[in-house]
């Protein structure tokens, strides 16, 4: 259990510490100092690097969560509502994940490399929104995760 919450807890720092960095830190300094075709290309290459990252995450935070309830709870029945509602919130924030990387993401990619700017900087603005509400999404998570059993 000990290795297995450990490795939980660690994707889950990488996950939304990732999102806090990228949407509260870089992003608003990129916005002042970049022009938008140089935007468009830090942020396909940061993303690029990061989504590697989240994916796995993704698979540690699924092996490691239902590996938890099928071995030391004895199924889902046998769990709190804070499990239930962070295996509700975390599936939300895997399925706004996959839209991200394979619609926005994948068209940004593609607009990079026939040297659209102005696609990349609309599919650069449609990754904020949406890694923006899987920011809020990811901290109330944590919060049900680590707190909620103490409730
Ligand atoms: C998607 C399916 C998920 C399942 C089935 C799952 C399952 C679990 C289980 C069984 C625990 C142990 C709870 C306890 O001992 O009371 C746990 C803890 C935790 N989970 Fe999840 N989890 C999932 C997703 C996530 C996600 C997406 C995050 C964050 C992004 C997250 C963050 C946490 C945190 C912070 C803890 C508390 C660690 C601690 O305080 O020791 N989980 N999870």
């Amino acid at each position: 259990m000990s290795l297995m919450i450990a490795l939980h807890t660690l994707a889950a720092v990488i996950w939304v510490g990732g999102m806090f960095f990228a949407y509260m830190a870089l992003r608003p300094v990129a916005a002042k100092v970049l022009e938008p075709g140089q935007r468009a290309l830090l942020w396909c290459h940061t993303l690029s690097l990061f989504f590697l990252w989240v994916w796995v995450s993704i698979v540690t935070l699924l092996v490691t969560g239902y590996g938890m309830i099928g071995m030391y709870f004895g199924g889902m029945a046998n769990t709190g509502w804070h499990i239930h509602a962070m295996q509700a919130g975390g599936l939300l924030m895997m399925l706004l994940f996959l839209h991200v990387y394979f619609a926005p993401y994948r068209r940004l990619k593609k607009a990079i490399t026939a040297d659209d700017t102005a696609e990349a900087t609309r599919r650069v603005g449609q990754i904020r929104k949406l890694v923006g509400i899987n920011l809020i999404l990811g901290l109330i998570v944590v919060i049900l995760g680590s707190g909620g059993r103490y409730l």
